[in-house]
């Protein structure tokens, strides 16, 4: 085990972790999810469940993941000998393998658009609106295929590349350049005429709409934005060396996402309402949102390219790290060939995810418990799956581990150790297990 390799630096790691996190959750989910659940509510559940439950399981993962070294399924084997535990990586790689079926559906969506962004047909057409000229795009059945299929490419050419670090070190600069363009985009959205009710929308609650299930979504948000509970982080900290300060980095992350996410709907949603949109209109809302915003900037179509190009970075850095969690519990200690695995998991991973690519168009009418494929994989990964796993994380970090070796994990000071062990022990457990029975009944 010695031969492992360890990421270089402190921002190696960061940049994994991070690059994981950062994706289209805060970019497009965020924004759709709060449009369809009452905005400020939501918002308000969301960040109060990051903080109480999401980061303190993400925390755990770090610590189960260095002092692990290996993948989560042979780690979980490792640390709890002769017990079930070890399930709870398979449950990971399992819920993982689901999440990037749909993940790269909408990393087609995001190529598809950049492709158009590209040959300057984002706009309308005559008779057309952005509403529209979204629905032509994903009910094509061969070019989401296709699309689905480009993006599942793209991020096992670079898993079996080996090329994962190189892609996070562009992250460096490719992340802060999303960031000034959030800023240019918050400003213009901001100062359109009627902007202020999107603000309202946003940070105004109206607690009409506060349900179990808006708590469930917002707790699922939660888990996927930081992408917690399905023990990806356990196996990037296996990478980890002894002397990173996990809970600064869990910080780190988790303000970074909230941060983007609310700059993400600072663009939204004053735009929604000064153009006369929808706020609740689904999975198609920052695709239509974000050209018509685009539209109002001078050079706009060109600045529309370099947006998706960054947007698509994001994806597929979220991509890789689900895609690396099934190849390497995969390989476990089998010694297979990398490469090969990540073809074939890819492969397989592109073909469960057909039925989703096709959920817009042409398998539309199908649904189950009343849900298409696409979102009931969504609900299913991020309302179930990812809240179990969070549990067992809990109850196996703040019950099987020691005191003191938690402590010792940590590493800071005793206030916020016990902050966060109230947290671990029992906020979080107890918190899932009430959201999870009430928003599901
Ligand atoms: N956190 C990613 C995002 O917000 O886009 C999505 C994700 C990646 C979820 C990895 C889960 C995961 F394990």
């Amino acid at each position: 085990m010695s031969s492992r390799e360890q990421f270089s630096s402190k921002l190696g790691f960061m940049l994994a972790a991070a690059g994981s996190a950062v994706g289209i959750g805060a970019i497009w989910k965020f924004p759709y999810m709060a449009g369809s659940n009452g905005g400020s509510v939501f918002i308000l559940l969301f960040i109060a469940c990051i903080f109480l439950i999401s980061l303190p399981v993400l925390i755990a993962e770090f610590m189960i993941g260095r002092r692990g070294q290996a993948d989560a399924v042979t780690t979980f084997k490792e640390q709890a000998p002769s017990t079930p535990w070890f399930a709870v990586g398979i449950l990971g790689t399992v819920v993982s393998a689901l999440i990037l079926s749909f993940y790269s559906v909408v990393g087609g969506w995001i190529l598809s658009y950049l492709v158009r962004a590209l040959t300057f047909s984002v706009r309308p057409e005559a008779g057309q609106t952005y509403e529209t000229l979204f629905a032509t795009v994903i009910e094509s059945p061969w070019q989401m295929i296709l699309a689905h299929g480009g993006f599942m490419l793209l991020t096992i050419l670079i898993v079996q590349a080996g090329i994962k670090s190189g892609i996070e070190k562009a992250g460096k600069i490719m992340m802060p350049a999303l960031f000034v363009f959030f800023i240019i985009l918050v400003v213009r959205s901001l100062t359109l005429d009627g902007a202020m009710e999107g603000v309202r929308f946003m940070f105004v609650p109206d607690w009409s709409h506060l349900t179990w299930e808006t708590v469930l979504l917002a707790l699922g948000q939660a888990f996927f934005t930081l992408s917690v509970g399905i023990s990806i982080m356990i196996t990037y900290a296996s990478y980890l060396g002894k002397n990173e300060n996990i809970g600064g980095t869990g910080v780190n992350v988790a303000a970074m996402n909230i941060f983007i996410s609310l700059l993400a709907g600072l663009v939204i949603f004053p735009a929604v309402f000064a153009f006369g949109f929808e706020p609740d209109q689904g999975p198609g809302l920052v695709f239509v949102i974000l050209p018509a915003v685009f539209e109002q900037i001078p050079f706009g179509s060109f600045f529309l390219i370099i947006f998706f190009i960054l947007l698509l970075f994001a994806t597929i850095t979220s991509a890789i790290s689900l895609l690396e969690m099934v190849v390497s519990t995969v390989i476990g200690k089998r010694g297979v060939s990398r490469a090969r695995t990540a073809w074939i998991v890819g492969i397989f991973i592109f073909l469960l995810g057909i039925p989703s690519a096709l959920s817009f168009g042409s398998l539309s009418h199908i649904t189950i418990f009343g849900r298409s494929f696409f979102d009931l994989v969504d609900f299913v990964t991020n309302n179930i799956g990812m809240p179990l796993g969070a549990l067992f994380i809990s109850i196996f970090v703040g019950y099987y581990y020691s005191k003191q070796v938690s402590q010792t994990e940590l590493n800071v000071s005793p206030v916020w150790y016990s902050i966060w062990r109230v947290l671990i022990r029992y906020v979080a457990p107890v918190a899932i297990i009430v959201i999870f029975i009430q928003g599901i009944s």
